[in-house]
């Protein structure tokens, strides 16, 4: 079991992946300032067609705490959540937080999130528990992340009930025993592959209730694609989770027969 000294956290880096979010993202830096003032924004841009990349740019001119990653094409949510783990990691922060750019993530309820840190190495900003909620989401889309976390969960073995969400809270200790070098997811099941590492690690994963707001303005980034792969890590990663239980299981009945 891996352990990790719970130190207070006191550096706290908001990583704010965009791709097209121009009329977002300015209101939702301003919320995540006003709600945490002493955290720092770092906003990973994938060089957007329509302009993120310089309205960011104006952000930061404007204000210290907020960062610019310039990326030079759109390479995935979770290949621009890495670049943003090393460079935070390089920079020192105690606690590294994940947050959509489209106002979904309520910036408003980051203090929950960093509050539950205390006593956490992850902290999932979680719909599908007692008191989490999803506000004007299609059927479609609920039944889609219902469908997966439940895959998820029952393929996986994993006691997570929101393994796929984006909101989330890491210590920086977490992200360095989960082998961040190793990850090939590139769309979302990048929060999957994250979850189940931390949870093989060892490490405390805590989940607490948010109410997730579908965004208003811009559309989401989630595609065929997105879910094809999710659908195919999510698969090889739980036949071969079975597999090594099964092997497991024969080993433990061998070595029981020879004493
Ligand atoms: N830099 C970068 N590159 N950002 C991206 C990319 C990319 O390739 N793809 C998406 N994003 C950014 C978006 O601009 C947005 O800020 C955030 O990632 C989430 O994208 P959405 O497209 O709004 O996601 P969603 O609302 O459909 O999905 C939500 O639910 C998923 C499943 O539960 C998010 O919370 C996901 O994080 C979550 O996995
Ligand atoms: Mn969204």
């Amino acid at each position: 079991m891996a352990t990790t000294n719970r130190e207070p956290v006191t550096r706290v880096a908001v990583l704010i992946p965009t791709y097209n979010e121009r009329e977002s993202l300015p209101g939702v830096v301003a919320r995540v300032r006003a709600a945490v003032a002493s955290a720092d924004v770092l906003v990973l841009d994938d060089n957007s067609p329509d302009g993120t990349g310089r309205l960011a740019d104006e952000l930061a001119a404007a204000d210290p705490q907020v960062h610019v990653l310039h990326r030079p094409g759109k390479a995935g949510l979770g290949r621009a959540y890495l670049a943003g783990f090393d460079w935070a990691l390089s920079a020192g922060y105690d606690a590294v937080v994940e947050m959509d750019a489209d106002g979904s993530h309520q910036p408003e309820q980051l203090p929950a999130l960093l509050a539950a840190l205390a006593d956490a190495d992850l902290v999932i900003g979680s719909r599908w528990i007692r008191g989490g909620a999803v506000r004007n989401w299609p059927v479609r889309r609920k039944v889609l992340s219902v469908g997966a976390n439940v895959y998820t969960k029952v393929l996986l073995g994993m006691h997570v009930n929101d393994a796929t969400a984006g909101y989330r809270a890491y210590r920086s200790s977490a992200l360095r025993v989960i082998g961040l070098d190793s990850v090939e997811s590139q769309g979302y099941c990048f929060q999957v592959d994250l979850t189940v590492r931390a949870v093989r690690a060892g490490l405390r994963v805590v989940e607490v209730p948010i109410t997730f707001v579908e965004r208003e303005v811009g559309a989401s980034k989630m595609g065929g694609d997105v879910i094809r792969e999710a659908l195919t890590n999510v698969t090889t990663w739980g036949v071969r989770h079975r597999a090594r239980q099964a092997r497991d299981l024969v080993r433990s009945v061998r070595d029981r027969k020879r004493t």
